[in-house]
């Protein structure tokens, strides 16, 4: 089957796979690119949240179809994204969104090895191998764009994250070097790092620790978390041929919190 996707909008006709699809904001850009005329191949490790963004985007008219990988596995990413070609066409954009593992939000001296690995393992090295296998389809599809998500904390640190953080700035550095390597060939390669948002991400999160809610409002300079359609924008925008001459870029959406001031 071919990318029968809509023939107007920001992607028109253009075929891109969302890894973690199943939720938050992978899901949102899911919608949002799917709305913005593209077919749209949904990647997770969780099934019934991967099939749920599927069902989400028929029922708005959509193309789209589910693909189930574990994206620190190299060999199921690679079958993820020929699959993806196999089923919607070829590749022209791509977001490298999973996440997980952050673990047991622990000071460095007390992340064991394991947590350590496995939040690497997903949260940099299962944006290597989107990178890795993405890129192949996109030069075969005669250029593309790849928009990998990071976090506004890399640029300050975040305590207890450590390893989550370390993966997320492994994540910019790769970002800006897949950049520089396929520029030359039509293949533009950038990130986005949010501030928080209202996900089932963030939501675990403050179910966790309720006294962070307010303090994490509080930390952005707007006052609010971010919903998740707000970085759906900004990564369908970079993935389209709108931000053609945007390459290596980390472009924030946060609502400020890297510039709010404790004098407000
Ligand atoms: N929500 C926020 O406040 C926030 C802030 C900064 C950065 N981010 C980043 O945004 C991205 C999305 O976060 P979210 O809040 O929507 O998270 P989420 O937990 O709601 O969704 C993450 C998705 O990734 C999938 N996933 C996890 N491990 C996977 C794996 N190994 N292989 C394939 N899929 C896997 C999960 O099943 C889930 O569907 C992440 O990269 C996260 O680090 C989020």
């Amino acid at each position: 089957m071919n990318s029968t996707a809509r023939n107007e909008g920001l992607l028109a006709g253009k075929a891109g796979l969302v890894t973690g699809a199943g939720s938050g904001l992978g899901r949102a850009t899911a919608l949002l690119a799917s709305r913005e005329g593209a077919a749209v191949t949904v990647i997770d490790i969780d099934r019934a949240g991967g099939e749920e963004t599927v069902e989400l985007v028929r029922r708005e008219g959509g193309v789209a179809s589910f693909v189930e990988a574990d994206v620190s596995e190299g060999a199921q990413m690679a079958q993820a994204v020929e699959t993806a070609v196999a089923e919607l066409g070829p590749l022209r954009w791509a977001s490298n969104n999973a996440a997980g593992g952050a673990g047991s939000f622990a000071p460095l001296h007390e992340i064991d090895d394991r947590t350590w690995s496995r939040t690497i393992d997903v949260c940099l090295k299962g944006i290597f191998h989107g990178i890795k296998y993405e890129i192949p389809a996109m030069q075969a599809a005669g250029g593309g764009a790849i928009v990998n998500i990071s976090t506004a904390s890399v640029a300050k640190g975040e305590a207890f994250l450590g390893a989550y953080i370390a993966a997320k700035g492994g994540v910019e550095a790769l970002t800006r070097t897949a950049a520089a390597e396929y520029g030359a060939q039509g293949i533009r390669v950038n990130a986005v790092a949010p501030g928080g948002f209202e996900t089932p991400g963030l939501k675990r999160y403050f179910d966790r620790f309720p006294e962070q809610k307010q303090h994490t409002i509080d930390q952005h300079a707007m006052r609010r978390v971010g919903q998740p359609l707000e970085i759906a924008e900004a990564v369908v925008w970079l993935a389209s041929e709108r931000a053609s001459f945007v390459t290596g870029a980390c472009l924030g959406v946060d609502g400020g919190v890297l510039v709010n001031s404790h004098l407000l």
